[in-house]
């Protein structure tokens, strides 16, 4: 990883990175965190280079010896941008820079959020993932070596921990973004268990691993269902944080499916491999957790990850076959590629049961790449959130103000739940196909209380970035909701 230090005085940096702004004129105008600089020269050069100031623009000109200028867009000229702007132009131009040493980032901004920011993006955008490249390894850069933050905050007494907030949250970001680009060749749910052990002891994190015969034994019918069709058997991965001082406490659960072939409803071969992603709210659980614990934020943490395969085999679960999730609830499995809710299913129960031994929780979490219909839905770049609590719900679009990241609330209309009725069993998995995302968060909601404030994240579309690199954001996983998970728990302790 990149190391990361602030300063308010940059000298002659090597490379120089700098703000490009639009007027309303049509021109451009750089910008910086007040470096002094003969930028008109610049202007005139970038403007025949056809710069245009836009968002995720990038370009570099020489200067003297060696050393050169970075101008990251910045869209809209502003006097104060939004947290996010400079958190992705920062990473855009991050991932301009493998292979140099160390960069200076000069950018315009007003408070020591912004400049939290811009330390965040830089870090973030510096990401790449070559473990499973054999003969061309050689070949590829790796990620900026020292990043240099030109602040008026950096001699604050307030700039330490922002640094270290910030690294953090790179780190954990970059180890979501590992395990979901690690093959599930390379991934399987004991795997996925083996490489959080030793990350969490580190931090004091406590572990507790469920195998498949214990899961069969204490009737976690949910995830023994979806994981019996695989030669790689199941996981129940319990990840527990417990401060000394603490009032609150959160439970967070997170969707391991290391990769989902959709079972007897096969999913069709083209755009199949995208579903080794199907693990990245599991991956961002955990993560979420460690870093909490990482920084010694004062509440009470559990993370649940239910891991299995959903594999296509003679011992693959049946459409019509009826399973019994964990507490009792029985569930018609009319569609084995619906398998992350039961998965789900099992570890909400546990969860809740759990969170509510010796105190009460402030509320549970969910997070999954659950259903196609959310990135039909919200495309993506946007994740969705549904709840059975509206309170809740608003204290967590602060935090997601706060994080930068997108999430848009979604409702859970009751008439949609009648869909999900079974003749056989409580409930079936699948219901209406019209508003899937919204039927998938009822289905869950059928196994949560509704006394327990309870948030349901569906990141199908943001976890996973098949198209081009924008921002902070590289290919393959993104480590969408780390960030959203450690600032709600943040914002926790203050409620
Ligand atoms: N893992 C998928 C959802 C998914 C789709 C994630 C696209 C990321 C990108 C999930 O298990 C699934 O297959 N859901 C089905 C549910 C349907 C059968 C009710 C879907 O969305 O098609
Ligand atoms: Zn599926
Ligand atoms: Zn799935």
């Amino acid at each position: 990883m990149s190391t990361i230090i602030a300063t308010d005085q940059p000298t002659a940096p090597e490379v120089l990175v700098l703000g490009v702004a639009k007027l309303a004129t049509g021109k451009i105008q750089i910008q910086s965190a007040g470096y002094k600089l003969p930028v008109e020269r610049f202007e005139k050069s970038l403007s025949r280079l056809g710069a245009t100031g836009a968002l995720d623009q990038v370009f570099k000109i020489n200067g003297d010896d060696g050393k050169f200028f970075v101008f990251t867009g910045l869209g809209e000229v502003s006097d104060s941008y939004p947290h996010e702007t400079l958190r992705s132009a920062a990473g855009a131009a991050a991932r301009q820079l493998l292979g140099e040493k160390s960069a200076t980032f000069s950018l315009p901004h007003k408070d020591s959020q912004g400049f939290a920011a811009i330390c965040e993006g830089s870090l973030l955008g510096s990401y790449v993932f070559d473990e499973f490249r054999g003969s061309t390894k050689k070949d590829r850069k790796s990620p900026l070596g020292k990043i240099e933050v030109h602040s008026r905050f950096a001699k604050e007494k307030s700039s330490k921990a922002i640094l270290k907030r910030a690294e953090i949250i790179s780190k954990y970001t970059h180890l979501v973004r590992d395990l979901v680009n690690t093959p599930p060749s390379h991934l399987t749910p004991a795997s996925f268990c083996e490489k959080l052990r030793p990350l969490s002891r580190k931090v004091g994190v406590q572990v507790e691993i469920l195998n498949e015969v214990q899961l069969k034994r204490q009737g976690y019918g949910g995830i023994i269902g979806v994981g019996q069709g695989s030669a790689n058997p199941p996981r129940l991965l319990h990840l527990s944080y417990r401060p000394r001082k603490s009032k609150h406490r959160l439970a967070y659960v997170g969707k391991g499916i290391t990769f989902d072939t959709g079972g007897l409803a096969l999913k069709p071969a083209q755009g199949m491999e995208a579903m080794k992603s199907d693990m990245s709210g599991a991956a961002a659980v955990c993560a979420a957790i460690l870093a909490i614990a990482e920084l010694n934020i004062p509440i009470q943490i559990d993370a649940w990850a239910p891991l299995a395969e959903n594999m296509v085999s003679d011992t693959a679960t049946r459409p019509s076959d009826v399973i019994t999730i964990y507490g009792g609830k029985t569930v018609e499995v009319l569609n084995p590629d619906a398998e992350g809710r039961l998965i789900l299913a099992d570890a909400l129960v546990k969860a809740a049961e759990v969170g509510n031994r010796n105190g009460k929780l402030d509320g549970i979490v969910d997070v999954a790449t659950l259903t196609g219909a959310q990135v039909v839905a919200l495309g993506t770049r946007t994740s969705a959130v549904m709840t059975n609590n509206e309170i809740f719900q608003n204290h967590f679009m602060g935090s997601v103000a706060r994080s930068g990241e997108k999430f848009w609330p979604m409702p859970l209309p009751e008439d949609l739940r009648a869909s999900l009725d079974s003749p056989v069993a409580d409930i079936a998995n699948i219901g209406e196909r019209m508003g899937g995302m919204l039927v998938a968060g009822l289905f869950l909601k059928d196994f949560v209380d509704n006394e327990l404030p309870w948030l349901h994240l569906d990141i199908a579309g943001p976890a996973y970035n098949e198209k081009l690199p924008h921002g902070y954001t590289s290919v393959g996983g993104t480590g969408v909701a780390l960030r959203t998970l450690l600032t709600l728990a943040e914002d926790t302790v203050k409620r």
